[in-house]
Formats: C-alpha cells, structure tokens, sequence
C-alpha cells in the first residue's frame, strides 16, 4: 500500500489514533503535516520522528476557527508544495446524558466534529482541484452509525461525517478527488479512558473479538483508503471496530 513521497496532513496528528497514523504513514515514506492544538505535545512528537529521520512538520491548529485552517494548508504548501491526502482525524468528545447536556458542550462538539471537517476540507479543495487528484478521509464512529449513551452531540457529529462524506464522494469524485470515512470501534485512547469502568466492561463483552481497538488498527485503515490500492473505493464508510455494530 503506497503512500512514498504523498504530502498528507493528519488534523489530530499528536493524539492516540492521529500520532499512530503519522508513524504509519512517515514509515510508509509520506511526507507529513502533524497538524494538531496541542502545540508541546505536537512538536515533541514531531522532534521524536524527525531524529529518526523521517520527512514530517508541526503545524498548530485549531479545525474549528477558519483562519487557523488557512494557514495550516499556506503552511503545508510552504514547505512541501501540494496536498495528496487530507486526514480529517480531529475530534472530541463532552459525553453526558441528553438531560443534563449543557448547550455549550453540544455546541463545542459540533464547532470541532463538523465544522472544523468542513473547514479543513474546503481549504484543501481549490488546491486538489487544481491537481487533479486528491483523497480526503473523515472519521465517523460507530457511535454515529447506532447511537450511544451519553453521546447526543458526539453521535450527531458523527453521523453528520458519514452525510459529509457521501456528499464530497458525489460531488469531487469526477474531479479525480475520493473521499471516504473510517468508523472506528472502541479504540484505546485517551478517548476511551473517560468511559467509566463498569461501562466499559458492558462494553467490551459486546464486542465480537473480545478486545478494544487499537490505533493501529485505524491507521492502518486510512492507510489502505489513502493508497492506490483504493483507487476505485470512493463514497464507503470503513467499520473498523470488531464487529460491534452487528
Ligand atoms: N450503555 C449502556 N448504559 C450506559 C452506557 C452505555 N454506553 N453509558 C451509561 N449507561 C448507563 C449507566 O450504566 C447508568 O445506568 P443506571 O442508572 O441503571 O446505573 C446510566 O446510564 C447513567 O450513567 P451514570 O450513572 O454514569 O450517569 P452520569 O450522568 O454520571 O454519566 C455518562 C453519564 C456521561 C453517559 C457516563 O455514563 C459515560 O461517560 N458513559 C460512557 C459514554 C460513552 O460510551 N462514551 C464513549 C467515549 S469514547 C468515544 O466517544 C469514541 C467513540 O467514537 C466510540
Ligand atoms: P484523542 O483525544 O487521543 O486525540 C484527538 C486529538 O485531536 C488530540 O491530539 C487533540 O489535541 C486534537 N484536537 C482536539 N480538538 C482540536 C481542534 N479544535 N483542532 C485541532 N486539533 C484538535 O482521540 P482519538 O481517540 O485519537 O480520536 C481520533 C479521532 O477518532 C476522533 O475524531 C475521534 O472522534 C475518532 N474516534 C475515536 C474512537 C476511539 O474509540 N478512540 C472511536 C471512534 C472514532
């Protein structure tokens, strides 16, 4: 599955699933844009790959504030001149119940779920279109494909990645640009440490293969609809999450 010498921007780059995936991809010889709003931990990891010798820089953003995407994609084309892959893997959580959900933590996922996957592809567009070729790759959740508990905002942004999608498959796929969605499981990251012990125990029995993801496993999914190997998977939603939504 190649991805050598692709520039890829990976919004989220300094968490649990974003950083796996920048190692995946500067491994597999991409040219990366660790883009996240956490600035320490961004450049420390960074740092980290760059002594290993791979091709990778830090750019601070915040997904949900536009002029903040600009520069991220002025940034990217700065210093490596084009876009091949747009990984919109930002996200956040503010889990609570629907009646004690406060409207600003409704709002907040939002802002960050849906409108920073909106604004960071739409800033990437006009350079994709000029190219010819392109690929984006959302992130939904198994959350937004059947609801969950506690996730009123979270599920809704989530189900709102997978209309997004389907849209920009339809609307970009003649231009040379595909565009899909990863649906992660349950997913060992920070994420997932907020779920109370005894849910998640509920949890993990729910799951066929008896185990919690792994951020591997998800890079390795945006990997596979990032390369060649994809070229004609365009519009689909890629459940990765041991078979907890059957
Ligand atoms: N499934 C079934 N029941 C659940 C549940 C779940 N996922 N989550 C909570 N409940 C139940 C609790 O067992 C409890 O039931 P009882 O009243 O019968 O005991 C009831 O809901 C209320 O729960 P709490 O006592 O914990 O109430 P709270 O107000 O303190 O907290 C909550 C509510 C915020 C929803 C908390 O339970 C919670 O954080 N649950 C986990 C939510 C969750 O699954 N988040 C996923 C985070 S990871 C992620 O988002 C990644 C992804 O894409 C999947
Ligand atoms: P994480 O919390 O480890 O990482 C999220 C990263 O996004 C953090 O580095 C954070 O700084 C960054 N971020 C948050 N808001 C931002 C903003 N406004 N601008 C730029 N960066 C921002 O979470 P994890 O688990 O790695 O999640 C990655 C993606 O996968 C998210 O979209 C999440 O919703 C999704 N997902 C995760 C699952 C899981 O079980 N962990 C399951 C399903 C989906």
């Amino acid at each position: 599955m190649s991805v050598r010498d692709k520039v890829v921007i990976v919004t989220g780059g300094a968490g649990g699933i974003g950083f796996e995936t920048v190692k995946v991809f500067t491994d597999n010889g991409a040219k990366v844009v660790l883009a996240d709003y956490a600035k320490l931990e961004g450049e420390m990891k960074v740092e980290q790959l760059k002594e290993a010798g791979k091709d990778v820089i830090f750019c601070q953003v915040n997904v949900a504030q536009e002029a903040s995407v600009q520069k991220m994609v002025q940034s990217t084309l700065d210093h490596y001149g084009r876009i091949d892959v747009l990984i919109n893997n930002a996200g956040i959580t503010r889990d609570g119940l629907l009646v004690k959900m406060s409207v600003d933590n409704f709002q907040a996922v939002m802002d960050v779920n849906i409108k920073g996957v909106f604004l960071c592809t739409q800033a990437v567009i006009p350079t994709m279109l000029q190219q010819g070729k392109g690929v984006i790759i959302n992130t939904s959740s198994v959350s937004g494909i059947y609801g969950n508990v506690g996730q009123t905002n979270y599920a809704a942004s989530k189900a709102a990645v997978v209309g997004m999608t389907r849209t920009w498959a339809k609307e970009l796929g003649p231009k040379g640009i595909r565009c899909n969605a990863v649906a992660p499981g349950f997913i060992a990251t920070n994420m997932v440490a907020t779920i109370p012990e005894k849910v998640i125990d509920k949890l993990k029995n729910q799951i066929p293969l008896k185990r919690l993801g792994v951020p591997e496993d998800i890079a390795k999914a945006y990997l596979y609809l990032a390369s060649e190997d994809a070229s004609y998977v365009n519009g689909s939603i890629l459940h990765v999450d041991g078979g907890v939504i059957m």
